[in-house]
This record gives C-alpha cells, sequence and structure tokens, in this order.
C-alpha cells in the first residue's frame, strides 16, 4: 500500500506561544500559521493569548490586534473590513472564509486560523494568487463587442437581461471556493475552479456581450470546465451566499444546448 505523508520541511511544528497583558481576565487563544520560506524553518502554529475585553468581535479584529499589540511579524491581507474586498480569505475554524466576517464567537474552542488551502504560501495567512489571477486572465474577464456602443448612451438591458446576472457580479474573488474543491486541488494546473468559471458564467450571460461562442469555445476542454463533479464544496463555503456550482452547470448546460 501506498504510504502518503507530508515532505519533513512542510510539516507544521509547535510555535511561540505570546502571553496577554497582565490583568487579562477574559482570553481566547488564537493558534495562528506561521511561514516564512526565506528562512528555510519548517512552518509552525503560535498561539496568542488575545484580550476578548480590549479585542472587537470578528476574527480579523484579534488578528489585527496580534499584530499591532504582540507581533508585528505575523503578515496577512486585508483591506475592506467588510467582506467586499475578498483579501482576508483564509481557512478558519476549518473553513475557508473572510476573517473579516467572521465572528469569534462562532469559532469551537481555540480560534484556529490558517492560509487558504492547497496554495503556495507567499508568508504566513498571505497565499500565492499568482496562478488563479493567471487562469482569470485566460477567460479574458471584459466586455467583447463588435457592435459599435450608441454614441451618446450606454448599452441597455432589459430589466430580465440584467437580472441573469445576479448571483454572479457579487463574487469578490475571494478563492475560498476553489480552495475547498477537491478537483481544484488535484488539478489546478488545468481546471479553472469555481472562483474563474463563476467568473466566465458572468461575461457569458452578459447580453451585452457578443463574444458567448468563443467563451464556449474557450471552455470546452475536458479539464478546463468538465474536472468539476459537483461535489458542491464550492457553494457550501461561498461567504458571499453565491451558488458558483450552479454557474458551472449552466455552462455545461449551454454546452449542450449550443449541440443541439
Ligand atoms: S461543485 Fe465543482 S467546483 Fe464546486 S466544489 Fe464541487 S467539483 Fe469543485
Ligand atoms: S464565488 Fe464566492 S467563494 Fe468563490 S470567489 Fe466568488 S465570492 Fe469568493
Ligand atoms: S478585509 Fe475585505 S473582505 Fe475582509
Amino acid at each position: 500500500m501506498v504510504e502518503l505523508s507530508l515532505p519533513k520541511n512542510s510539516q507544521i511544528k509547535p510555535g511561540k506561544s505570546h502571553k496577554a497583558a497582565p490583568g487579562a481576565k477574559n482570553i481566547r487563544n488564537f493558534k495562528v500559521y506561521r511561514y516564512d520560506p526565506d528562512t528555510g524553518d519548517n512552518p509552525r502554529l503560535d498561539t496568542y493569548e488575545v484580550d476578548m475585553d480590549t479585542c472587537g468581535p470578528m476574527v480579523l479584529d484579534g488578528l489585527l490586534k496580534i499584530k499591532d499589540e504582540m507581533d508585528q511579524t505575523l503578515t496577512l491581507r486585508r483591506s475592506c473590513r467588510e467582506g467586499i474586498c475578498g483579501s482576508c480569505a483564509m481557512n478558519i475554524d476549518g473553513r475557508n472564509t473572510l476573517a473579516c466576517l467572521k465572528p469569534i464567537e462562532e469559532c469551537s474552542g481555540d480560534v484556529k486560523v490558517y492560509p487558504l488551502p492547497h496554495m503556495p504560501v507567499v508568508k504566513d495567512l498571505v497565499p500565492d494568487l499568482t496562478h488563479v489571477y493567471a487562469q482569470y486572465a485566460s477567460i479574458e474577464p471584459w466586455m467583447k463587442a463588435d457592435t459599435p456602443a450608441p454614441p451618446t448612451a450606454e448599452r441597455k438591458q432589459s430589466p430580465e437581461e440584467r437580472a441573469k446576472l445576479d448571483g454572479l457580479w457579487e463574487c469578490i474573488l475571494c478563492f475560498c471556493c476553489s480552495t475547498s474543491c477537491p478537483s481544484y486541488w488535484w488539478n489546478s494546473d488545468r481546471y479553472l475552479g469555481p472562483a474563474i468559471l463563476l467568473q466566465a458564467a458572468r461575461w457569458i450571460n452578459d447580453s451585452r456581450d457578443e463574444a458567448t461562442g468563443e467563451r464556449l469555445d474557450n471552455l470546452e476542454d475536458p479539464f478546463r470546465l468538465y474536472r468539476c463533479h459537483t461535489i458542491m464544496n464550492c457553494t457550501q463555503t461561498c461567504p458571499k451566499g453565491l451558488n458558483p456550482a450552479k454557474a458551472i452547470a449552466d455552462i455545461k448546460m449551454k454546452m449542450v444546448e449550443r449541440q443541439g
């Protein structure tokens, strides 16, 4: 039988402990993944005692308190702190989500924080998004139309045409879905994954776009689209309540329809 084990240099070691200030009574332990590829050291799990009496309610508040008051070397991405920029996506309490939308009190036991899984790590909680952004560029996420726009007005849509973009335009490209998808874990070199396919659907469904056939041709491939096996992790994890699995199923349906 094949024995599967992590390479020794990727095994997570016990890390450092950081105590709360003396007198803190309402403490919550944060266990945070730390990794700096420049050191050559293994990743480790550091423990921080966070004083909840002086901390905001969300996991991002806890991480920023740690960075501001306990350990400035902790590295993470964030910007909007209200679920709009997508940059604070990470794995918290075993689920991919946005740190700014995840209440600390919803975490069971210690607050366990890791980077998004199955992506290379730049440092600590920051995944390397180079590959997934190259995949995003490959679907050409902009409107393509040969017909000139009306000279004095925008390109119009009926309310029904506009409604076809609902459930798609709201995606913030946080990649919580793609990094929870087993097909993407194992085939991300060739499978586009749910986030990028939902974006592809956003352009395929836009009544103003005139490249639908070309876009479908670009996805007609055993790996780019058809590696989705409808496992549904993507839809369960999306912090914006979107349904990438349905968007993918709709693209597959369009592939069938155009053959008929
Ligand atoms: S439904 Fe498709 S995209 Fe979503 S998790 Fe499953 S395999 Fe991945
Ligand atoms: S579909 Fe949801 S989980 Fe996936 S990238 Fe968009 S917002 Fe994030
Ligand atoms: S900081 Fe922007 S989504 Fe969390």
